[in-house]
């Protein structure tokens, strides 16, 4: 029996994780191409306007181009489609000028939807149903209509500390080399990881990892992690009563391995360049 193999027995979830309260990630989107569910992104605010035409996702998502692409939001279960769900074509989308394919740095992108997407409540980060603990038994499915809502950025320079929960969400493979994306949406907690043992671990993969751009997020056994079809979609962190989008699912080796903590673009490190793409790609003023 192989690693991988060890992996999917243990394991039946993102992987290892649990179905999502439908609604409670409001920003999360599905990017589907032929109706085909491929990476996913999150929504973020472009103004005061309630509305936003723009969202974010990992740059391997669109790197070979957005033809015939779909932002979904709204969604929980693609067999049983939201009253509130939308799907609206990507028109645009521009990557990081430095994202670097064999290194998969600079892993972002800022894409603009052909029309905006009207949120169903305001702010950032607020959630109309709690997300499920990570830690806990499933819980009551209190599902309200669709709600569509704007994630929170970090701060510029923003630095979260190792070790703290976060989590993320897709609707990507449920174990390392499955062979379908999940068609409902699932959540796994998992912590941050320090900096100097993320790029120990993925050294040793003869893989160079940037601490200023990267994110690490997993447990040193393993078990928890997102996977293939999770990418471009977010990993959020508590701060407050708000959810802040602190990584966007980028790589692993693997999934959910012992050791290979997963991969995420440090969303903290691009304010500066997201706010310009924002400003001269949204159309929502
Ligand atoms: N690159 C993958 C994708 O395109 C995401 C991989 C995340 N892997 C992980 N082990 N955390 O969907």
């Amino acid at each position: 029996m192989d690693e991988a193999d060890a992996v999917g027995r243990m394991d039946q979830e993102i992987v290892g994780g649990i179905e999502a309260r439908p609604h409670s990630f409001p920003w999360i989107v599905s990017l589907q191409q032929g109706a085909s569910h491929f990476c996913g992104a999150s929504i973020v605010r472009v103004g005061p306007k309630e509305e936003s035409d723009i969202i974010l996702t990992a740059a391997h998502c669109v790197a070979d181009g957005i033809s015939g692409v779909y932002a979904v939001a709204g969604a929980h279960d693609f067999y049983q489609p939201s009253s509130g769900q939308t799907s609206v074509r990507v028109a645009r989308s521009v990557y990081h000028p430095a994202y670097d394919p064999d290194t998969t740095m600079n892993d972002i992108a800022v894409l603009k939807l052909e029309r905006p997407i009207k949120f169903s409540g305001g702010g950032c980060g607020q959630t109309p149903v709690a997300p499920r603990p990570n830690s806990l038994s499933p819980g009551p499915q209190l599902s309200s209509g669709a709600a569509i809502l704007p994630v929170c950025l970090p701060a510029s320079g923003e630095m979260v500390p190792d070790n703290t929960e976060a989590t993320v969400a897709g609707w990507g493979l449920t174990r390392e080399g499955g062979y379908d994306t999940s068609s409902i949406l699932m959540q796994v907690g998992v912590p941050t990881v320090n900096s100097r043992a993320l790029a120990s671990a993925y050294a040793s993969q003869g893989i160079l990892i940037d601490p200023l751009a990267m994110l690490g997020a997993g447990y040193s056994q393993g078990g928890k992690d997102a996977c293939q079809g999770d990418s471009g979609g977010p990993l959020v962190m508590k701060s407050g009563s708000k959810y802040v989008l602190q990584g966007i699912t980028s790589f692993g080796v693997g999934c959910a391995r012992a050791g290979l903590p997963g991969v995420y673009t440090r969303v903290s490190n691009y304010i500066p360049w997201i706010s310009t793409q924002i400003k001269s790609l949204s159309s929502v003023r």
